[in-house]
């Protein structure tokens, strides 16, 4: 994408909402960001807090349920796991997966546990056991009060499977199904609201996989019959994943099908520093938010006939992803066990501003994965320590609500392949009840940004709190027992209409206050 076009994007706004950008190259370092609290993107949803649990490696058996360790509760939920995740504020969780999800028969995770049978599991390779099934996840999910997310297996499951599966967990009716549900301890319906038409089914690597059409028609027949069921569900239909080729073309096909009974549109994404380019790898961001505006034209298109109807964009799976892809040596249990570095935090720092600087049509995002399967917790037998991308997550999830607002951004740029001159500053703002959170990244490897902060219409009221995510160097890892990379505290002092604050060289700040 061309400089130009960056541009030409940055002065047609509604269907936008990217920060503005100013077009040329100030002669030094800075940023200047202009702030009306009027100009508002869209209500934030809390959902773009969420996150995913797969059945695979040590994310759910060994990171988030392990009966018999000591750190564990009689549910079998490791505490200390609990404790750092309740710390997230997860607003929504996704499972059993993935991959997994397109060749799992719910009917094998219910019951007790002993009886529960082994079966060969194709995703990924291995056996699973079926000790954590559907009562578990809905357990954890009421612990850490979030919302929970399921995902139906429509790559060799049937239609029968789905539909029971929300009676199972929604209906209140006197059924076989529900009989076995109270048979299994469960008198009332959860009421589950979430649930995935499948997952990946564009990719050749999915089981089950099939065509736009065949997918679109299959997953249509799934959406009447759980609609049906229950009409208060929201269906998320599988849209195109991460490395299919054709994915604007299966997007605008699955839609044809479902854009009457589809509520959001899941779209997933992992980006990694393949090439050691730290300032490529810094516009991870661009390409998310370009592939979230083409998505949201295909979805403007597809519901111009039932006005009436909303689908939305659910970024259901996204992370940096590219060291631990389960080739090689990596094998069995310890599959998919990214290490992060503070590049890497600043890229999902990038993400979340996109999702904020999206709000209008992004309404869910789950981070892919919570525990040890590319992560931001990590664990052994003895304790856990929390990963780089841990850190951002945290401000986010734990500050960021109310209205997103579109700001003016005149930053200095550096260029990249792809996106022509890319501003240093990334910034996203949040206004909720006078208070305002900036989220501000400074790209610059090695150059402090001064960034001026102006407010068109308010006032700064007092000291802002000043959390900063950084660390000694871009590639700083944090580990058992050493956690270079984290957050420092302080306060600056704010009041009339400017704010001038210096960021650190590769770091993302969050200022906090309130405003008059
Ligand atoms: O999160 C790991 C895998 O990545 C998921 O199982 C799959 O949906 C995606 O390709």
């Amino acid at each position: 994408m061309s400089h130009s076009r960056l541009s030409r994007r940055a002065f047609s706004s509604s269907l936008i909402a990217a920060p503005l950008l100013l077009k040329g190259k100030p002669s030094s370092v800075e940023a200047r960001v202009k702030i009306d609290t009027e100009r508002t993107i869209g209500e934030i949803d809390p959902k773009i807090y969420g996150k995913f649990i797969e059945m695979l490696g040590r994310c759910v058996d060994g990171g988030i349920f392990e009966p018999g360790n000591s750190l564990s509760d009689s549910n079998g939920f490791r505490t200390d796991v609990l404790k750092a995740v309740e710390d997230l504020h997860v607003s929504l969780l996704r499972w059993p997966g993935g991959n997994f999800s397109s060749n799992y028969n719910w009917r094998d995770g219910i019951g007790p546990r002993a009886e529960r049978p082994s079966r060969v599991e194709m995703a990924w390779g291995t056996v699973e056991k079926n000790q954590f099934g559907t009562h578990e996840f809905l357990q954890y999910c009421d612990t850490i009060k979030t919302e929970p997310y399921l995902c139906a297996n429509l790559g060799t499951g049937t239609w029968d499977e789905a539909q029971q599966w929300v009676e199972y967990c929604n209906y209140s009716g006197d059924t076989a199904t529900t009989r076995l549900r109270q048979k299994n301890g469960r008198q009332q319906p959860w009421g589950v609201k979430y649930w995935g038409l499948g997952n990946e089914m564009d990719g050749p690597w999915q089981m089950g996989h099939r065509s736009a059409e065949d997918y679109g028609k299959f997953a249509l027949e799934a959406a009447k019959l759980m609609k049906w069921t229950d009409p208060s569900v929201k269906l998320i239909a599988a849209g195109s994943s991460n490395f299919a080729a054709d994915w604007t073309g299966w997007n605008r096909t699955v839609l044809q099908y479902l854009n009457r009974h589809a509520d959001y549109l899941s779209l997933h994404t992992y980006v990694g520093n393949r090439e050691n380019n730290y300032y490529e790898f810094m516009t991870s961001s661009l390409e998310l938010a370009e592939r979230t505006r083409i998505a949201e034209g295909i979805i403007r298109e597809a519901v111009r006939d039932t006005p009436d109807h909303k689908i939305y964009i659910a970024w259901d799976e996204w992370n940096v992803w590219y060291r631990a892809r389960g080739e090689g040596k990596e094998k069995g249990r310890r599959i998919l066990e990214e290490q992060y570095n503070l590049e890497d935090a600043l890229v999902v720092a990038t993400f979340l501003n996109t999702f904020l600087n999206n709000a209008h049509i992004v309404k869910i995002a789950n981070l892919a994965q919570l525990v040890n399967v590319i992560a931001p917790i990590f664990t052994n037998d003895t304790g856990l320590f929390l990963q780089t991308i841990y850190y951002p997550i945290l401000l986010f999830a734990n500050n960021s609500f109310g209205k997103s607002l579109e700001l003016f951004v005149d930053s200095a740029t550096f260029p990249s392949k792809h996106f022509g001159d890319v501003p240093y500053l990334d910034i996203s703002a949040a206004l909720d009840n006078g208070t305002l959170v900036l989220n501000l990244v400074n790209r610059h490897l090695t150059d402090k940004l001064p960034v001026t902060l102006e407010l068109e219409d308010k006032q700064f009221s007092g000291a802002f709190e000043v959390s900063t995510v950084n660390g000694p160097d871009i590639k700083s890892q944090n580990t058992f027992g050493s956690g270079p990379v984290k957050i420092a505290n302080s306060r600056v002092d704010a009041s009339g209409t400017r704010l001038r604050y210096e960021l650190p060289p590769h770091s993302y700040t969050m200022l906090k206050g309130k405003l008059t």
